[in-house]
């Protein structure tokens, strides 16, 4: 539980560019978020592949003895592992390397905490760069978002604890930091995946010049203010149902120089007006729902997109475009890391959703398109030529659906 006492002054402006500079860890505290990204990394690499051997060299080939055929699917290889020593191993590091991880944001947050707040309103009420925050204190949190700590976040993405609070936003905005290892907290490009579709974007449809940029589940807009150095001059918004981490989101982008717009909203249904959005993308963001929310939401795309706009959602590829293990692998997190729509969100046939919301079938599409961050740009016009494909989904690519609604 998060405690803050508003006895401190604010924090002198001039001396701190952002609010990311009151997250001032301790020597030790630094130290034990970077034992906490070593320990998570070395099980989503050595132990996972140690859990991967296991399964090659030993269940699997006693599965086919039994069976005369392979697993069948994810489900089947889950079951087949739960007595296996190295899946025991890997999920108990993982489980508790990803709950550290946001733990060990908790001290540096409580500590600053007031001076977070009081930086945030003062940014709130000057908007240096014109931007806007719009919140609805009587918004209803959706069960699916405020029943559980969604990813072991301690007090999920919405938990509010002290008026004007933005504690979520930083501890989720820097637990991700520490999960990285960007244990530095500067110079790395988060917001590496709205980067990458908005310049797949651009360079598939350059009729899109200045958009109108909507941006689902945005958070604290990492991955939306990365659409205004690909379109120079885009008008950018951002939806969100948590309060915290829009305060949080507009302070940073107010400190950029980035004109955004934040509003705090259910984006099964907004109050944007029908086709007011050229672009409407969104990341990391339905696997967190229900099926139900997915197709209401995918309608309100369908609605506020105008004519000849494009919606595109970075997920994870669904259970058809992989293999029994790469299933089994994902599928880890709707059990054990709070994350219970993940295995619906995947088995979904996306294309008859998508038809469903409005969006005729052959304007659907899904592609995996380059983290541009890490690819090599020379090549990206093989990419779109076709005569290359993008990495992997999570390997240095991301995979995309997504629809354009006809001119
Ligand atoms: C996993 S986070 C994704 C954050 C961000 N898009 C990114 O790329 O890092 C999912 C976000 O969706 C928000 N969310 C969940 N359901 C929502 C809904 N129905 N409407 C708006 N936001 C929602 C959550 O509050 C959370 O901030």
């Amino acid at each position: 539980m998060i405690q803050a006492e508003f006895t401190r002054a604010s924090p002198v402006r001039g001396q701190i560019s952002s609010i990311d500079d009151l997250f001032r860890p301790t020597h030790d505290e630094r130290t034990r978020q970077h034992f906490i990204s070593v320990l998570r990394n070395y099980a989503k690499s050595t132990m996972r592949d140690a859990m991967a051997q296991s399964y090659e060299e030993k269940l699997r080939p006693d599965y086919m003895a039994r069976h005369g055929s392979e697993p069948a699917d994810g489900a089947e290889i889950e079951r087949l592992m739960e007595d296996d020593i190295y899946y025991k191993m890997y999920s108990v590091v993982r489980y508790n390397a990803q709950r550290m991880m946001y733990q060990s944001t908790l001290a540096p947050v409580e500590r600053e905490l007031p001076a977070m707040v009081e930086f945030a309103r003062e940014i709130a009420r000057e908007r240096p760069a014109g931007g806007s925050l719009r919140l609805s204190p009587t918004l209803e949190i959706p069960r699916y978002v405020s029943r559980l700590d969604v990813h072991l976040i301690p007090g999920g993405f919405h938990t509010e604890y002290v008026p004007d609070d933005v504690a979520q936003g930083v501890i989720i905005d820097f637990g991700g930091r520490v999960s990285r290892g960007a244990n530095t907290y500067r110079n790395k490009d988060s917001g590496g995946v709205g980067r990458s579709i908005a310049y797949w974007l651009s360079q598939k449809f350059p009729a899109l010049a200045q958009p109108d940029v909507l941006d689902l589940g945005t958070q604290s807009g990492k991955n939306l203010l990365p659409y205004a150095d690909v379109f120079p001059g885009a008008s950018m918004h951002g939806v969100d149902v948590s309060a915290p981490a829009l305060r949080y989101g507009h302070v940073k982008a107010e400190c950029q120089g980035r004109r955004a717009h934040f509003s705090q909203q259910n984006a099964e249904s907004m109050d944007f007006p029908d086709g007011s959005f050229d672009i409407i993308v969104s990341s990391f963001f339905f696997h967190e729902l229900p099926v139900a929310a997915t197709r209401r939401i995918l309608a309100e795309c369908h609605r506020l997109l105008r004519p000849g706009g494009v919606m595109a959602h970075m997920e994870l590829p669904p259970q058809d475009q992989c293999d029994a293990w790469l299933n089994f692998y994902w599928d880890w997190d709707a059990k054990h890391n709070n994350e219970p729509f993940y295995i619906d969100f995947r088995s979904q046939d996306l294309a008859g959703l998508a038809v469903e919301a409005g969006f005729a079938r052959e304007d659907f599409f899904t592609t995996t398109v380059p983290d541009v961050t890490t690819f090599e740009m020379s090549r990206y016009p093989a990419f779109l030529a076709g005569e290359i494909d993008a990495p992997l989904h999570g390997r240095g690519g991301w995979f995309i659906f997504g629809a354009t609604k006809h001119a």
